[in-house]
C-alpha cells in the first residue's frame, strides 16, 4: 500500500511511533526512525528492516530543538531524497496541578510538545512543497479536548497542537499537503506510566479501562492492531482529502460514551 513513499517516523523508539515505523516498512516504505533515545531507536529500525519489502534507518533527533531537527531531516532527506510523509508522535506526558505548576515544567512541556510539532512540521513542510504533496500526521490527545486536572501543562499543551494542525492544514492545503492528528488511546510505555501515576481511587485499571467502550475488556487499544492501521491509511493517497482534522482512534473515549 505504501510501495516507494518516502517517510519519517519521530518518537520511532516506542509507542505508537514503534509500531507506526514497523507497519510502515512492512506496507513497502523506505522510512528514517528518529528519536531522542538511540540505542532503542537503533535497534527498532534495525529489526523493522527484517519486515520488508520496505527499508528503514535511525537518525538521531531532539524534536524540541531547532538546530537538531533542522540537521536531523536534512541527513534523512539526504537518504530518502524525497519527503511524502511526516508521522510524528514523539511527545512527553507529565502529572501538573493548575495550582502549582513549574514554570521550567510548563516550558519543557511546551518545547517539547509544541515547539517539537512545529519545528518537524516546518522542516517536513519545506521538503513536501518540493515535491509537490505530502501528509504530516501529528498526535493530540483527549486531554486537549477536556479538563486533565492531573496534567495541566500536558493538556494545554496538547490543545495548542491542535490548533496548530487546522491552521497548517489552512495554510499548506494549497500545496496539496494535508496536515491531521491522531487522538489516540493506546496502551504504550505513555500510557503505563501515566496510569501508574493515578493513586486516586477511581483511578484505578479498570476506570481507565472502563474509558474505551469498543475494548470490550482490553485495557486501551493496541499499537500494531489498532493504531498502526490507520497510520497506514494517513499516509496513503487513501486519505488525500482529509485535512485539519482530529480524528480519535480510541475505542469511543473522545465520544464519551
Ligand atoms: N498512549 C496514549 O494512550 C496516548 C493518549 C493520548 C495522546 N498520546 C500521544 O501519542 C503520541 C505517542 O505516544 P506514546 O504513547 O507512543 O508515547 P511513548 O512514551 O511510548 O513514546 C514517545 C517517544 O517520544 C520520544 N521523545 C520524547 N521526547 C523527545 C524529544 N525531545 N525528541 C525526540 N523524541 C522524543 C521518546 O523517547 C519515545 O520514544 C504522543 O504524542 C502522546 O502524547 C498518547
Amino acid at each position: 500500500m505504501l510501495e516507494g513513499k518516502k517517510i519519517i517516523v519521530t518518537g520511532s523508539a516506542s509507542g505508537m511511533g514503534q509500531a507506526t515505523l514497523k507497519a510502515y516498512v512492512k506496507a513497502g516504505a523506505n522510512v528514517v526512525g528518529m528519536d531522542i533515545s538511540d540505542d532503542k531507536g537503533k535497534d527498532i529500525s534495525t529489526n523493522a528492516n527484517n519486515h520488508g519489502p520496505g527499508t528503514c534507518s535511525f537518525i538521531h533527533i531532539d524534536v524540541s530543538d531547532e538546530d537538531s531537527v533542522k540537521n536531523a531531516f536534512y541527513l534523512a532527506l539526504e537518504e530518502l531524497k524525497t519527503l511524502d510523509v511526516l508521522a510524528h508522535p514523539a511527545a512527553i506526558q507529565g502529572p501538573a496541578d493548575a495550582s502549582s505548576v513549574k514554570v521550567e515544567d510548563w516550558d519543557n512541556m511546551f518545547a517539547v510538545n509544541v515547539r517539537g510539532t512545529m519545528l518537524t512540521n516546518q522542516n517536513a513542510f519545506k521538503y513536501m512543497k518540493k515535491n509537490g504533496s505530502g501528509s504530516i500526521i501529528n498526535f493530540g490527545s483527549i486531554s486537549g479536548l477536556r479538563p486533565e486536572p492531573s496534567a495541566s501543562a500536558y493538556s494545554a499543551a496538547k490543545g495548542a497542537v491542535h490548533s496548530w494542525t487546522r491552521t497548517a492544514a489552512g495554510t499548506w492545503g494549497k500545496h496539496d499537503i494535508r496536515v491531521n492528528a491522531i487522538l489516540p488511546a493506546i496502551a504504550t510505555p505513555m500510557y503505563y506510566a501515566a496510569r501508574e501515576r493515578s493513586t486516586d481511587e477511581e483511578n484505578t485499571v479498570a476506570h481507565w479501562r472502563n474509558s474505551v467502550p469498543i475494548a470490550l475488556g482490553q485495557e486501551y487499544g493496541d499499537p500494531d492492531n489498532d493504531l498502526a492501521p490507520v497510520m497506514v491509511f494517513f499516509a496513503s493517497d487513501a486519505s488525500k482529502f482529509i485535512t485539519g482534522q482530529l480524528i480519535p482512534v480510541d475505542g469511543g473515549q473522545t465520544a464519551g460514551l
